[in-house]
This record gives structure tokens, sequence and C-alpha cells, in this order.
């Protein structure tokens, strides 16, 4: 049908907060964060920065790229698990900022998994009603330092803002789609090790909740990373399979930004080096929803990727939902 990844764009805050900031805070050191994480700095939202302001942004950025106006907007997909409100959806409050009444929008809550999963589902949509859906936009976005807890070193080191976007379209020609093969998963067993505990309509916010900081991010982060690797690689194995290729045609492969030893570790078991996993972790730490989306972003306004290229998304978060997607850009 023609579907392709027509423009990308990523927001990042301005503020940074360095791991020298984050040693007043909590009882950690800069050499500890490198050397167990890759992280060196991230990005910390504004007071009237939020999830859909940051989406509205890297939007903007992505349909200028692509050349098309807000309003011609058929379906928003946003990824993320730090919305403005638990409703009205992030999607429909995109919607507005760009005038597109007649887009379809909502929601998407798969963490980590967000991007590549909006992904799927918007070129999904794509697939199954074309005359209805000609272009679609992909948001992953999450201000995850208000979602943190900043007494916690074993989550506080890690995460950061930021928001990244992909405008799918449909230009109605007979040329292949982008997206040659996906594989994507969950397992509701591993609730426990990644988590808000609190919020939502098992334990609603009381004083309680508050008093026992329930409303931040829990993670098992030893247990986390053994998962991830495995599935990161699992998954990526499935789609190169399903497509036929083999890494050595992958041109790039965007990995989830979680840590740098997990990305080291997925690209030593796929057997790419360095220069072809891609790594921007060191500037932003982990951004969730938004982390595919930004390091997508940046790989094709820097040229790390070209029209044509394989490349290979692969991601891993809480659900837990994990999965990887192979597309021709
Ligand atoms: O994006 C969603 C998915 N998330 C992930 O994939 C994250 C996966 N997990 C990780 O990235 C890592 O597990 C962490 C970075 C969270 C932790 O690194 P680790 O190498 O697994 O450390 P650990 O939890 O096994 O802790 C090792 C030691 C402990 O001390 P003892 O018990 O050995 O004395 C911790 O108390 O390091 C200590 N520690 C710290 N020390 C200084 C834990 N956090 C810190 C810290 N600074 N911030």
């Amino acid at each position: 049908m023609g579907i392709r990844i027509a423009g990308t764009g990523s927001y990042l805050p301005e503020k940074i907060r360095t791991n020298a900031d984050i040693e007043k805070l909590v009882d950690t050191n800069d050499e500890w964060i490198r050397t167990r994480t890759g992280v060196e700095e991230r990005r910390i939202a504004g007071p009237d920065e939020t999830a859909s302001t940051m989406a509205i942004k890297a939007a903007e950025k992505a349909l200028a790229q692509a050349g098309v106006d807000g309003r011609d907007i058929d379906a928003i997909v946003v990824a993320t698990i730090s919305p403005d409100y638990i409703f009205p959806n992030t999607g429909a409050l995109v919607q507005n900022y760009f005038h597109c009444k007649q887009a379809f929008c909502f929601d998407l809550s798969a963490a980590c998994a967000g991007f590549v999963s909006s992904l799927e589902v918007g070129f999904s949509l794509m697939r199954s009603f074309p005359d209805k859906y000609r272009n679609v936009l992909v948001c992953g976005s999450d201000k995850l330092s208000v979602i943190v807890d900043w007494t916690d070193r074993n989550t506080c080191i890690l995460f950061g803002d930021g928001a990244g976007c992909a405008l799918l379209q449909n230009d109605g020609t007979d040329s292949p789609d982008s997206i040659l093969a996906s594989s994507l998963h969950a397992d509701g067993g591993y609730t426990d090790v990644l988590r808000i505990p609190a919020g939502g309509s098992k334990a609603p916010a009381c004083h309680e909740t508050v008093w026992n900081r329930d409303h931040f991010i829990y993670m098992e982060g030893r247990e986390t990373f053994k998962l991830a690797v495995n599935a990161m690689v699992s998954s990526s194995e499935e789609v190169l399979a399903q497509a036929g290729i083999s890494i050595d045609q992958v041109a790039l492969v965007i990995p989830h930004q979680a840590n740098l030893r997990i990305i080291d570790a997925v690209a030593k078991r796929l057997g790419i080096g360095e220069d072809r996993a891609f790594c921007n972790i060191r500037y932003y730490g982990n951004t969730s929803s938004a982390s595919i989306g930004i390091a997508l972003d940046e790989a094709c306004r820097t040229g790390r990727i070209k029209r044509g290229d394989l490349v290979l998304f692969t991601s891993f978060g809480g659900g837990l939902a994990w999965g990887s997607m192979l597309i021709r850009y």
C-alpha cells in the first residue's frame, strides 16, 4: 500500500540534571551511575511541560519533515505512562492543538515497549482501513520525572523526560510498506517487578498511598535486567526470521535505552558492533515510551540511517511488555 514513516520528530526539555546533581539527592556517585547504567545526564521537563506538550513539539517537527498539515491527521496514538490526565487521553489534547477534529485518538500504555506497540497499531489501522487512515501520528511521550521517587537510588538515576514522534503516511502507491515484520509480547505474570503500585482502581490515591510513596515507579532492577536482555534478543531473532533477513543486512539496531549494559549485551548476542547499535542513553537516560522515537529521529536527522535502510527496533518494559520490529526506512 505504500505506508511509510514520512517524518520524525523529537523534543527534549532544556533543563539538564547531571549525575552530580543526583549525588546531592541520594547516596550515589557519578562513577557508579556511569559504569552501571551509561547515563551521564537526563532532561527534566518544566512545570508547564507535560506528556501532551512534549508530544506536540515532537509532532510539529515530524509533520514539517513530512510536509503534512496537522489538520490532515486521521488518527493519533500516544504511548505514555505519564499522561496529562487519567482521562481525557493525551491523544485528544494533541488533536485539539492540531485542529484535526476528524482524528480518532487514544493513549497506549505499554511502558518502554510503547513506541513500537504504537507503531504496530498505527500501521494496522492504516492497513485495515486505507481510505480512512492516510496520515497517522504515532507519539511516545513521558514526563517520568514526576513519577520517579527522587529518594530511591535504585530508580532515580535512570529516568528522564522527552518525546519522539513518527508520522505514518499511506502514499497510495503500490510501493511496499515500511514494516517488514514485528513480534510483540507481554507477560502479565511479572507485574510485580516493574510498576507504579497505586493511583489506579486497585489502590486509589489516599493519604496512605501518598505517605508510602506508592505513586512512584517501583522496579526490581536486577530481575528486570536479566529478563530484558533475553526478551530483546529473542524477539529480534523472531522478526529477522519472519522477514528472512540476516542481521548483517540491518543498517542499524535501535534498542530501547534502558541501560548501556543491556544495549551492549543485546548487541553482542545479535552479533553486531557498537557502530550498529544506536545509543544516546548517556544524554537522556531512559525516557520509557519515548526512547525509541527519540532515537529514531536522531538517527534519521544525523544520517545514521538513510531511506531504504533496514532498521530493527527492540524494546522491553513494564507489563512486562516487549517486542521488536523490522522496518525499511
Ligand atoms: O526500561 C524498563 C526496563 N528497565 C530496565 O531494563 C532496567 C534494568 N536494570 C538496571 O538497569 C540495573 O539493574 C540497575 C541500574 C537498576 C541497577 O544495577 P545493578 O548492577 O543491577 O545493581 P544492583 O541492583 O544489583 O545493586 C548492586 C549494588 C547494591 O549494593 P550491595 O547490595 O551489593 O552492597 C546496591 O545497593 O549497588 C547498590 N546500588 C547503588 N550504589 C550506588 C544500587 N543503586 C545504587 C546507586 N548508587 N544508584
